[in-house]
């Protein structure tokens, strides 16, 4: 696709029209990473925001002991690093291309123009802010009510709204992340993931095939879980 149709594809772009959204394009770099290439690290100071044109991302953050845990799944049209641009405070958590991936940066003061410029963007970005507050805010009820089990299931529901493809009843989620990743998003340890997984796979939930996990009825399992 060409970066013009992409950026128009970008949800909080969407309403620019056609003038509008090539002065973007031309204000932007594009910049390419390979897989597990930094995009940048937290605490880093913020100078620009990135837009995913192919490829995937995921948002981190690092305890003392180099222990790993996975906010978010980003893939293309969503956008990232906005939250620094903002409030100019440093970047909030690290930033990982998981594979290769093509990104476009646009700077600090010209994304900051375009929101003063046009309300209709900032009123999208706080729509998508929100969508993530939400998540948030479910990802704080998982970690803090939910036993062990409940707590896999939302990750699984989680990774299936960020990665899955559907298909009729079933959704389907390729390069399933590492059962260490899985465990520190769900603040358990791998061996109940391990366990878990089993489990929902003996219970008909889950089908694995390679790197692959199939949720074999969406809905149901959402209803059981979420
Ligand atoms: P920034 O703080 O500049 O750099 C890290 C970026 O990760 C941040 O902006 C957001 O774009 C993104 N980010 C941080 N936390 C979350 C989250 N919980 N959900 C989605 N994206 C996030």
């Amino acid at each position: 696709m060409e970066i013009v149709e992409l950026v128009r594809a970008v949800p909080i772009f969407g309403v620019l029209d056609n003038n509008e959204i090539r002065k973007i394009v031309e204000i932007g770099i594009n910049r390419r990473f390979s897989k597990n290439g930094i995009v940048f690290l937290e605490e880093e100071e913020g100078a620009a925001l990135f837009i995913i044109i192919s490829g995937k991302v995921k948002v981190v953050r690092t305890d003392d002991q180099g222990r790993e845990v996975i906010l978010t799944i980003l893939g293309p049209g969503d956008f990232f690093g906005e939250m620094a641009i903002l409030d100019g405070m440093p970047r909030s958590a690290t930033v990982v291309s998981i594979d290769k991936s093509e990104l476009f940066m646009i700077h600090r003061r010209e994304f900051l123009q375009l929101i003063e410029k046009t309300p209709q963007v900032a009123i999208s970005l706080l729509r998508e802010l929100t969508h993530r507050l939400r998540k948030s805010d479910e990802q704080i009820e998982r970690l803090s009510l939910k036993d062990a089990v409940g707590r896999v299931a939302n990750v699984i529901l989680q990774l299936a709204d960020e990665l899955g493809k559907i298909k009729k009843d079933q959704v389907i989620i390729h390069d399933f992340p590492l059962q260490q990743d899985l465990a520190n998003m769900a603040g358990t340890s791998r061996e109940t993931i391990s366990r878990t997984i089993h489990q929902f796979i003996r219970e008909g939930h889950l089908e694995q095939h390679g790197n692959s996990i199939v949720i074999t009825n969406f809905e149901k399992f959402k209803g059981i879980y979420s």
